[in-house]
């Protein structure tokens, strides 16, 4: 090889190590965990119908959902799961809760977000050939999505929920929009490279393309590690340091699919520095 194509590749080879080195370093970045509940047909109307939920004068008084319900994930999903409650065909054997251990970190051009979560104790329910798939929301200035997080999007008339007519997925009701709707990045795990997408839920939801989320997936003594990030400027929010959204987690286990995922009540984020559920440094 000539010198001068020579130099030209270790240059290369430079920046590729460089941009390599800004991935985070995820052991000295802080984990939370995060319990995720399975919902049944727990939808936004159903959150605000007095006769149904016990919470529901406060949540339309202006409390959140987290507000009442962070450290009850498990038990409140358990009631569902078995089918006491918000669940006409519950799936045997299915666990009311899930773990995750979530870490969010930034370096200077993407935001990332990593989830570990144990596949254990979930039977097959066979609804899809997929064996786990993991999505996040992501809100900026919707107040329903503030106090709701997914339960902002998600319906009576939802596919699978109570009063469904076809396919409609999640959507954001008309009289709540406001604020440039909310994003969604998503991926679907198997046993090839992952598949991600990402898009945004307003009066529908709509997929973006091109893809601007990037996945990679292990699968490991029954344990998933997923990492999802995106370039801070490729999205419908958009990501500011210092200002807070609204991020919120469903994770798929067990080849489930639609309304039969697990789904976690909203938590803060904040890039750079403030105070929220998450810090991205
Ligand atoms: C003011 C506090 C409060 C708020 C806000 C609130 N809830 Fe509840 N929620 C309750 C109470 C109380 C119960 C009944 C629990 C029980 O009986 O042990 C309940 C029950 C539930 C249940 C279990 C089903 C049942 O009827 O027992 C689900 C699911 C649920 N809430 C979801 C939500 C969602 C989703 C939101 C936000 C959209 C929300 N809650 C907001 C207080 C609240």
């Amino acid at each position: 090889m000539p010198l001068s194509r020579l130099t030209f590749a270790i240059a290369l080879g430079v920046i590729a190590a460089a941009g390599a080195a800004a991935a985070p370093d995820w052991p000295s970045v802080p984990a939370k965990n995060v319990t995720l509940l399975y919902p049944g047909q727990s939808s936004l109307e159903w959150a605000m119908s007095k006769g149904e939920h016990r919470g529901a004068e406060k949540f339309n008084g202006g409390k959140s959902c987290a507000a009442c319900h962070i450290g009850e994930e498990a038990p409140v999903g358990a009631i569902v799961a078995l089918g006491r409650k918000l669940e006409p065909s519950p799936i045997p054997g299915k666990p009311g809760s899930i773990v995750a251990k979530v870490q969010v970190a930034r370096d200077a051009q993407r935001l990332y977000v990593r989830l570990e979560f144990s596949d254990a104790g979930q039977p097959d329910a066979r609804m899809t050939l997929a064996p786990a798939k993991v999505a996040i929301m992501l809100g900026g200035d919707e107040p329903v999505v503030a106090r709701a997080g997914c339960w902002a999007m998600c319906h009576d008339d939802s596919e699978g929920m109570a009063k469904a007519h076809g396919a409609r997925p999640m959507y954001l009701g008309k009289t709540r929009r406001g604020g440039g709707g909310v994003e969604y990045w998503e991926v679907e795990l198997g046993s090839g490279a992952p598949a991600a997408a990402n898009g945004t839920v307003s009066d529908a939801r709509r997929k973006t393309k091109p893809v601007a989320v990037t996945a990679e997936a292990v699968h490991r003594n029954g344990v998933w590690t997923v990492i999802l990030s995106r370039p801070l400027n490729a999205g419908a929010v958009t990501l500011v340091s210092g200002k807070r959204y609204i991020i919120a987690f469903a994770i798929d286990v067990g080849h489930t699919a639609k309304r039969f995922h697990y789904v976690s009540f909203e938590r803060s984020l904040v890039l750079g520095q403030g105070t929220a559920d998450f810090v991205a440094k």
